[in-house]
């Protein structure tokens, strides 16, 4: 006797059959176990299997729960002044030289306690939940020292589980150069010491760097990667967000989980990525919010067989947003993603970007029953509606939440 039984639905299940990329099972079942799904089929399979409950999702859309793989949900403080300074003309690159921008954002993490984070980190998870997500990633990085750095880390394990969501934690080593440090003794410290803590309390599953002309050079990120992968963890990197560095190919050349934001991504890391199976995470909120101008080159991602995910970045400074659904729009309109691109790059891709494709990501018997429920007529609607609140129903491990 199983303990659900989801009937009168169509599933996306994202496990690619025949030419539909999602494939798509109409009036399907979907059999749940101990939060897991046990089987997955057309109804008329599924006859006669008992559940304990049986609930007739009355033709509804059913796809994987989302899965937000880049998020910076845990700060102090906020940075809506920078939004009116942009407006009246100033760039992001000179409010950060100016001192603000992440560095704002720094002195506020450091000054809020524990409690403080959290408390606001949860509010800003139960609005992700609410649309649709049941998996978060949450860097670190406004920390900057070793100290504040584990703080937002001990407060994304404790944010881990509230609302249904599981917190996947991510050690953003390098993020910006905090003011009057030398460089050199910076990486090192971050090498030698923020690393290594963080290791050994089992803060983080990845370590990530910020790339770029206003934050780290490829030689400095290359270092931090060494050190990461000297204590077992895999790496992700911000790159080619306002310039090229070639950090997608560094990325790839260190097997990293993702490279992220590739506004600027030329063909060779285009390829180096698809070589190395590195997963693209595009991030049209940050695109949007910064008014940019440069498109990540889809056609080349493409091309060279590179996974796309798609995220909210969630942070203070650029891309204030909660909403996955609002991305995946985004995604669409201003990247020229497909709808059925938008969803795989919120569930499978997403999962991939996470190390979690084992368990999650896909409707497929042996997953994690993580579900979102649509009251849509077909997949192109979750493209399409700007800032859907969210699912219908959103079921954590088979229950609904
Ligand atoms: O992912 N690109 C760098 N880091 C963040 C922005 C962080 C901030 O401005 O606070 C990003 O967009
Ligand atoms: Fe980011």
């Amino acid at each position: 006797m199983w303990d659900r039984l989801l009937t009168d639905c169509s599933v996306a299940t994202m496990v690619p059959s025949g030419d539909d990329p999602l494939g798509i099972i109409r009036n399907a079942a979907i059999g749940i176990v101990d939060g897991k799904i046990v089987r997955i089929g057309p109804r008329t399979e599924l006859a006669g299997m008992r559940a304990r409950q049986t609930t007739a999702l009355d033709g509804a859309l059913v796809t994987p729960a989302l899965i937000d793989c880049h998020t910076h949900l845990v700060f102090g403080g906020n940075r809506a002044d920078e939004h009116a300074m942009r407006r009246a003309g100033a760039t992001y690159q000179e409010i950060a030289e100016a001192g603000g921008g992440i560095l704002s954002s720094v002195k506020a993490t450091r000054a809020a306690s524990e409690a403080q984070l959290l408390a606001s980190a949860k509010r800003r998870l139960e609005a992700l939940a609410r649309s649709g997500a049941s998996v978060v990633e949450v860097k670190s990085g406004y920390g900057l020292d070793t100290e504040t750095e584990l703080k937002m880390l001990r407060v994304a394990k404790a944010l881990d589980g509230h609302a249904g969501v599981k917190i996947v934690p991510t050690l953003l080593a390098l993020h910006a150069m905090p003011p009057d440090q030398d460089r050199k003794h910076y990486v090192e410290m971050v090498m030698k010491q923020t690393i290594p803590a963080v290791a050994e309390e089992g803060l983080a599953t990845s370590v990530d760097a910020y790339c770029d002309d206003i934050a780290f050079t490829p030689a400095e990120v290359e270092a931090v990667f060494t050190a990461a992968a000297a204590h077992g963890l895999p790496v992700r990197l911000h790159a080619e967000q306002l310039s090229n560095q070639k950090g997608a190919a560094l990325a790839a050349r260190y097997k990293a989980l993702s490279a992220d934001h590739l506004e600027h991504l030329d063909a060779e890391g285009a390829r180096a990525m698809g070589k190395a199976g590195t997963i693209a995470v595009l991030l049209p909120a940050a695109f949007y919010c910064l008014r940019d101008e440069k498109v990540p080159p889809v056609d080349l991602m493409r091309k060279h067989g590179v996974a796309m995910a798609v995220a909210t970045d969630c942070n203070p400074g650029t891309s204030p947003t909660l909403s996955l659904p609002l991305v995946m729009n985004m995604a669409t309109t201003l990247f020229g993603l497909t709808p059925e691109e938008a969803i795989m790059g919120t569930t499978l891709h997403a999962a991939r970007a996470l190390g979690l494709a084992h368990e999650r990501g896909t409707v497929a018997a042996g997953k994690v029953a993580d579900l979102c429920v649509w009251q849509v007529e077909s997949i192109a609607e979750l493209g399409y509606w700007i800032g859907l609140p969210g699912p219908d129903r959103r079921i954590v491990a088979g229950e609904d939440r």
